[in-house]
């Protein structure tokens, strides 16, 4: 298939954008040389993670921020115009891209293939204040980032998250989503996460690869032999403890329809391509906010009795930890660090998977 050449190379960058769970929610339809559609989608009809569809419209967000980046590399600016008639299911962008003499390469260009989530230990070494005006300035005036550091914050976010992930863990919705995402004995894979980027170690992974062939194994692993609790120790308690701080990327006014989330999305690969330009690890950990919002909008998420209980517990907790932040207003929340780069990642499909010539 032959793709004209700007257009290429602009896919070529923009299909490393982050999504969740490296879904990467978003198929291009080449019109001509200076025109394509983006046709995203949202997996809410799989995912439990994903049922009001803005985790998928944060990382379109983001890919289109990566569009924006990589059009500039050519002197070129991306129009962008949503199309209205199309479902907030499956969003569609057209993209004109024009030559413009104000446009000049972004210097996050170089960044935005090398970006990657860390899921392991970090360092604790605070973040220097130039580090956080930087970020802050990634992220432009209609975002706050609020910072939560020191040992006690720390401690506090990371039984957060080691409680979170008892719920995520123990939901028969979620081992269906895990199952199909996890790619098994890989350092890398192209259109899943590989096992090896999870961040256990290689006795639990392979004990973890035994028990997750089946969610009977699952139910009677979690409920005779708390089979949750060395990777909740491995995958949330010590990474939450071991990193420069939490982070919450606060919007002015409460995200609440798909351009909000887009434009958050948006506003998230600025402060994750800045973090790498600083050498600095990130991990995303929306779950809880997920979680908090399923339980603050009565999104019955799960069959297992008790679910909507718990997340509301939870839900409780995060308020708790945020304070004076409404976790309404969070559209993203994650770790940060400076840390190893990791040695292994999830790749993307390539680009001729990816698009069509109409
Ligand atoms: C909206 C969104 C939510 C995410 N949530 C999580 C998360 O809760 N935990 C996590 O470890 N990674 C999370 N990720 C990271 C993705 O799993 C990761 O970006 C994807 O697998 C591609 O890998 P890469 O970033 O290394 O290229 C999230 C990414 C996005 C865009």
């Amino acid at each position: 298939m032959i793709i004209p050449g700007p257009i290429r190379e602009i896919l070529e960058l923009a299909r490393w954008a982050p999504s969740g769970d490296n879904t990467q929610p978003w198929r291009f339809e080449v019109i001509d040389d200076h025109h394509f559609v983006v046709h995203a989608f949202d997996t809410r009809d799989h995912c439990v993670y994903d049922l009001d569809g803005h985790p998928s419209q944060i990382a379109l967000g983001a890919m289109l921020e990566t569009l924006a980046i990589a059009a500039s590399a050519h002197g070129m600016r991306a129009a962008l115009s949503r199309r209205s008639n199309a479902p907030d299911t499956h969003p569609e962008y057209q993209v004109e891209l024009t030559p413009d003499k104000q446009v000049s390469t972004d210097p996050l260009l170089p960044y935005v293939k090398q970006r990657s989530v860390q899921r392991r230990p970090m360092r604790t070494t605070s973040l220097t204040s130039p580090q956080k005006q930087a970020l802050q300035d990634a992220v432009g005036d209609a975002y706050t980032v609020r910072w939560f550091e020191g040992g006690t914050q720390r401690w506090r976010f990371a039984r957060l998250m080691f409680a979170n992930a008892k719920l995520r863990l123990t939901l028969p919705e979620a081992y269906t989503v895990h199952r199909d995402i996890i790619e098994w004995q890989a350092r890398f894979s192209e259109d899943r996460v590989p096992d090896q980027a999870l961040g256990l170690d290689a006795m639990t992974l392979k004990l973890m690869r035994w028990i997750m062939t089946s969610w009977q194994r699952v139910k009677f692993f979690n409920t005779w032999l708390a089979g949750h609790l060395t990777p909740r120790i491995e995958l949330d308690l010590l990474p939450g403890l071991l990193c420069a701080a939490h982070f919450a990327i606060q919007a002015r006014k409460a995200p609440e329809t798909l351009d909000d989330y887009v434009a958050a999305g948006r506003a998230v690969q600025r402060f994750w391509l800045t973090a790498t330009s600083l050498g600095l690890q990130l991990q995303p950990e929306m779950t809880p906010l997920i979680f908090s919002r399923y339980a603050r909008e009565g999104v019955e998420f799960s069959r297992m009795p008790g679910a909507m209980e718990t997340a509301a517990r939870l839900a409780r907790r995060l308020a708790g930890i945020l304070q004076d932040v409404p976790a309404s207003q969070v559209a993203f929340l994650g770790r940060i660090g400076s840390g190893k780069v990791p040695t292994s990642r999830s790749l993307r499909l390539p680009v001729e998977r990816l698009t069509r010539i109409e």
